[in-house]
């Protein structure tokens, strides 16, 4: 068959490079993909963006079935799009997105449906926000209610930040549209942990917990990005976490979109914040995979993918067991100078080494120009190294790093650290 994968970061380069690995895989596309699927000659780029271009690709190729990478053509309807064509495709529909797409709508529908989250007010009125704020007092959260690609969220440690951030959507209008609306929140303090399942209307079926890095410097310092480097598997998903936060969580939140009329389809990624006494609490909701959360969960995952794809399209994920690899798997992102604010592009990118057992470099802001390899955004590559412990795998993947050379590259050399504990 052949698969059509969307997107063109490191999280669509892991996607279709395990897909690829199908032998009932005859050709995986990448739309629009980046250097590394290009170099790969079981993935083919399509310079396409347009959904309603990409059911006519997918019709014209003969097409078995499309997945969605990143949450901005899920938000605007690619789902629906196809569905209503008669194509198959896993994902959300827009509807269902709104979970991702409205900070807004998460928390009421968390409210309303008793799922655990920090408490929190929206507003459009900046007076209303700032009286909020000088009530509850910081540290407190500012989030932006659209999407802003990660960038939409200020943790603000004193109430001038936080201030600061309030005028800075509301006011100044820094997200336009998506920052029209704000959720001001309670700060939670503890453990940060990524949990994802596949959902098909009926059935869930969990994925390897994860853990991310959201700040840019080591020790969880600098501003937040995208992730700077994820692992897997998060130790402080414990069997009796993992259990609850399927109870407490993720059931409760398909069943709750069902109540409200919405059938939910597609990857539901909790953002979970674990306090020290061990309660989950849900800080946000993707509609997607994660990234850089992908590139080390694909790395482990040892069943056909394509398969399983199959099984969330019809509906059967209940006859699905996952297969992982038992080691750990770290992937530390190497991005591009003055990333996150301004990436730099066209740095040249020497010494990416072929694939190993023990080590995948997943691409992500890269192209070929010209047969030479050059970077193209804020987050560049993912080295993903395997190993029997944290150590052994971190080993793996900073050996490679090492070898890989662009002008200005930044990473951290601590990914994993928590799970070093
Ligand atoms: P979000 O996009 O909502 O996941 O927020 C991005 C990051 O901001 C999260 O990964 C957390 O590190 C942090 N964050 C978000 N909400 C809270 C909160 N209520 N308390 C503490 N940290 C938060
Ligand atoms: N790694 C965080 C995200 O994908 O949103």
């Amino acid at each position: 068959m052949k698969i059509l994968v969307v997107g063109s970061g490191g999280r669509e380069h892991a996607l279709s490079w395990k897909l690829a690995q199908s032998e009932r895989v005859q050709t995986v596309f990448v739309a629009p993909g980046n250097g590394g699927t290009a170099l790969d000659d079981r993935l083919v780029n399509v310079e396409i963006t347009d959904p309603a271009a990409l059911a006519d690709f997918v019709v014209a190729e003969g097409v078995a079935l499309t997945l969605v990478g990143p949450e901005a053509p899920l938000a605007a309807g690619i789902v629906n799009l196809f569905r209503a064509r008669g194509l198959k495709i896993f994902g959300p529909t827009k509807e269902a997105a709104q979970l991702e797409s409205s900070k807004d709508f998460a928390k009421a529908f968390m409210q309303r449906h008793g799922i655990p989250t920090a408490k929190y007010q929206s507003f459009s009125d900046a007076a209303a926000a700032h009286a909020y704020v000088d009530a509850n007092g910081a540290p407190i959260v500012i989030k932006a209610d659209g999407l802003a690609a990660g960038k939409g969220v200020v943790v603000a440690m004193t109430l001038d930040e936080a201030h600061a951030a309030v005028d800075h959507m509301l006011s100044d209008n820094a997200f336009g549209d998506a920052g029209a609306r704000i959720v001001i929140e309670e700060f939670l303090a503890g453990e940060e942990a990524s949990f994802i399942v596949m959902c098909d209307g009926k059935n869930v079926l969990a994925l390897a917990t994860s853990q991310d890095h959201k700040r840019l410097k080591d020790a969880d310092e600098g501003p937040n990005t995208g992730g700077m480097g994820a692992y897997s598997p998060a130790p402080i998903v414990t069997p009796s976490m993992h259990a609850r936060v399927m109870r407490e969580i993720i059931n409760p939140t398909i069943q709750g979109m069902a109540k409200d009329g919405i059938v939910f389809t597609g990857f539901l990624y909790a953002g979970l914040m674990i306090d020290a006494e061990g309660n989950p609490r849900t800080l946000e909701f993707n509609c997607r995979m994660g990234d850089p959360e992908t590139q080390p969960i694909m790395a482990r995952l040892k069943s056909d993918f394509a398969t399983v794809l199959e099984h969330a399209c019809n509906g059967t994920l209940d006859t699905v067991e996952l297969e992982w690899d038992r080691r750990t798997a770290v992937g530390v992102v190497m991005a591009a100078a003055g990333y996150p604010d301004s990436p730099r592009k066209g740095d040249i990118i020497d010494g990416v080494p072929a694939e190993t057992a023990e080590c995948i470099t997943f691409h992500a802001g890269t192209q070929l120009v010209g047969g030479t390899l050059q970077t193209s955004g804020g987050r560049v590559l993912c080295v993903v190294g395997l190993g029997d412990s944290v150590k052994m795998a971190q080993k793996q993947a900073y050996e490679t790093v090492e070898k890989i050379h662009f002008n200005g590259a930044q990473y951290r050399r601590d990914i994993g650290w928590r799970g070093l504990k």
